[in-house]
C-alpha cells in the first residue's frame, strides 16, 4: 500500500536514556497558578484540601507522574525573598507581584509548603534563587535552611519551624532570565554574577551534590549561550537554561479558542523551531563541553497567547485546545530526539497560567489536552531512545510548508518499545508505514487523542469532550505496521 510517510524504528541500537526530568513542570507566583490553583489554604472548607494543597491536583498529578517542579518563578523568582515565606503565617511580611497584575501576596505559601507538597506529588523540587533583587548570602541560608542535616543557624531555624530532616533539594536555578526580567544583564556580565553565587552555594546535601542551573538564553539568543559556555568553568556549572514559547506575534499573540488555520500554522512554525533551537545550542554546548556533562535544561515552554475575555491580562490564564496537544506532542518528540543534551523541561505552567495541564474554578477541576499528551507520553520516561528515520510528508498552507509527522520511539525496562506519533496537518489524515525492527516483541496496541475541530477544548461544563481513546488505526503485517494517523491528532503506539 502506497503511504504518506514511512518510519523505521531501529529497537536494537539506542544509546541514550530520555530523561524523566523533561516532563517537569513550572510553577510561578502568577495568576492563579500556586494561590488557588496549587493552594486553597489550610482552613478552605470547601475545596478538599490537604494542608492548603487541593487534593484534586495531588491526585491528577501524581497520575500523570510528574518528576519535578519549578518555583517560585519566572520573573517572580527575582523578587521572592524567601524568608518572609516562612514561620508561623499571621506574621509573615505581604509582597507585591510587581510582574503579575500587581496584586499583593501574604506569603501564606512558602518554602515548606512547596517542599512538602513535592514530597506528596514524589517530585523533585527545583527551587529558583532570586539573584536580580537577592544577595549571595539569602541564598546561601536558603541551601543550608532546605539542605543542611546538622547544627547550623539555618537548620536550627527550620527545625524551629517544624521541619526535623532537610528536604535535600537537588535542583537550583541560579536567577531567571538574566537578560530580561532577572536584571537586564548583559552574558559577560552575568557569567560574573553567576561564579559569584555558584562558588558560595555549598553541596549539602548529599555525595551526589547539587544541580546548578545557569539562566540561559531566550530562543535564538546564541550569543548567550556561546559566552556563558566560554566563561563559567565546568565545575560551576550542571545545567544552562533556555526559554523558548510558541507566539505568533508578541503584540498580538491571537486567541487561545476560535484562531484561523494561518494562526494554528504560524503556532506550529514556532513550536517546530524548537528542533532548531536545541540543535544550534546543543551545538555550541557540544563545542566546550564535548562530554556532554552539562545539561541544556529548557526550564519554560510552551504555547502563549492572549487571556481569556474578560480575565487579568497579568493572570495569563488561557484555554488549551486540540493545538496545545500538537504542541506538547511535537515539542516532547523533539526533546526525546535530543536526549543526549537535553535532560530537563518543564512546561509553563502547571496550573490556571499559559499552557496548563490543569485548569481549576473553584472547586472544579479540568483535565487539558495538554494533560492527556502528558500522560500518554510518560511511557517514555526514563526509557531508553531507539533512533528512528523518518520519511516525513508536508502540510502545505498557502505556499508555506511544515513538515506533517513528528515521531519518537523508546524501549523501556521490560524491553516493550513506545512509538509517539503526531500528524499536525490540519485537514489531511496522513498513512505511515511503520516498521519496528531488532525487536522479539510483536504485540500492537496504540492510545489516541483527537477532536474534530482544532479548537477543540475540555470546558468545566464538558470536561471530557476531549479524552484519550483506543487507538484502532493500523494494519499488521509481519514487522511491518501502516497506520493512518487522523488530522491533528496524537498516538502512541505499544510493541509488547
Ligand atoms: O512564564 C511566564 C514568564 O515568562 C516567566 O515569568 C518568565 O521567566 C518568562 O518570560
Amino acid at each position: 500500500q502506497q503511504t504518506d510517510s514511512r518510519i523505521i524504528v531501529n529497537a536494537d541500537q539506542g544509546e541514550h536514556t530520555i530523561s524523566r526530568q523533561i516532563y517537569g513542570h513550572f510553577a510561578e507566583h502568577l495568576g492563579r497558578c500556586v494561590y488557588g490553583g496549587f493552594y486553597v489554604g489550610e482552613d478552605n472548607t470547601d475545596i478538599p484540601n490537604t494542608n492548603g494543597i487541593r487534593n484534586d491536583v495531588i491526585k491528577a498529578l501524581k497520575e500523570l507522574k510528574v518528576p519535578n517542579l519549578r518555583w517560585p518563578g519566572g520573573c517572580f523568582a527575582d523578587t521572592y525573598h524567601w524568608k518572609d515565606g516562612i514561620g508561623p503565617k499571621a506574621d509573615r511580611p505581604t509582597i507585591v507581584n510587581v510582574w503579575w497584575g500587581g496584586v499583593t501576596e501574604d506569603n501564606s505559601f512558602g518554602t515548606h509548603d512547596f517542599l512538602n507538597m513535592c514530597e506528596m506529588l514524589d517530585a523533585e523540587p527545583y527551587l529558583a534563587a532570586n539573584v536580580g533583587s537577592g544577595e549571595v548570602q539569602e541564598l546561601i541560608d536558603w541551601v543550608q535552611y532546605v539542605n543542611h542535616g546538622g547544627v547550623s543557624p539555618m537548620s536550627d531555624l527550620r527545625k524551629e519551624n517544624g521541619r526535623e530532616e532537610p528536604w535535600g533539594v537537588k535542583y537550583w536555578g541560579v536567577g531567571n532570565e538574566a537578560w530580561g526580567c532577572g536584571g537586564n544583564m548583559t552574558p559577560e556580565y552575568y557569567a560574573d554574577v553567576y561564579k559569584k553565587y555558584a562558588t558560595f552555594m555549598s553541596t549539602w546535601r548529599n555525595e551526589e551534590g547539587i544541580f546548578r542551573i545557569a539562566s540561559g538564553a531566550s530562543s535564538g539568543d546564541y550569543k548567550w549561550t556561546e559566552v556563558l559556555m566560554q566563561k563559567l568553568p565546568p565545575s560551576l556549572v550542571e545545567g544552562l537554561a533556555l526559554h523558548h514559547y510558541s507566539v505568533i506575534d508578541w503584540n498580538n499573540k491571537g486567541p487561545a479558542t476560535g484562531f484561523s488555520e494561518e494562526q494554528y500554522f504560524t503556532t506550529m512554525q514556532r513550536a517546530l523551531h524548537m528542533e532548531e533551537l536545541v540543535t544550534r545550542h546543543s551545538t555550541i554546548m557540544d563545542k566546550y563541553d564535548p562530554d556532554q556533562r552539562i545539561a541544556l535544561v529548557v526550564d519554560e515552554w510552551g504555547g502563549w497567547y492572549n487571556v481569556e475575555p474578560g480575565t487579568n491580562p497579568g493572570f495569563l490564564y488561557q484555554q488549551n485546545t486540540m493545538r496545545d496537544a500538537m504542541i506538547a506532542g511535537t515539542t516532547l518528540n523533539i526533546f526525546h530526539n535530543h536526549a543526549d543534551r537535553v535532560r530537563m523541561a518543564n512546561l509553563a505552567q502547571t496550573i490556571n497560567v499559559l499552557q496548563a495541564v490543569l485548569l481549576t474554578d473553584e472547586e472544579k477541576m479540568i483535565l487539558t489536552p495538554t494533560y492527556h499528551v502528558m500522560k500518554m507520553y510518560n511511557v517514555h520516561q526514563d526509557a531508553q531512545l531507539l533512533p528512528l528515520t523518518l520519511q516525513n510528508v508536508d502540510y502545505e498552507l498557502n505556499g508555506q510548508k511544515l513538515p506533517a509527522i513528528s515521531a519518537s520511539a523508546s524501549k523501556d525496562a521490560d524491553g516493550n518499545v513506545h512509538v509517539s506519533l503526531v500528524n499536525i496537518d490540519a485537514k489531511n489524515a496522513r498513512t505511515v508505514s511503520l516498521t519496528v525492527r531488532g525487536t522479539e516483541k510483536g504485540s500492537v496496541s496504540g492510545t489516541i487523542l483527537q477532536s474534530a475541530n482544532l479548537s477543540d477544548h475540555n470546558t468545566f461544563d464538558n470536561p471530557d469532550k476531549i479524552a484519550p481513546k483506543t487507538f484502532r488505526g493500523f494494519q499488521k503485517n509481519g514487522d511491518q505496521l501502516t497506520v493512518t494517523l487522523p488530522p491533528f491528532s496524537v498516538v502512541v503506539l505499544a510493541v509488547e
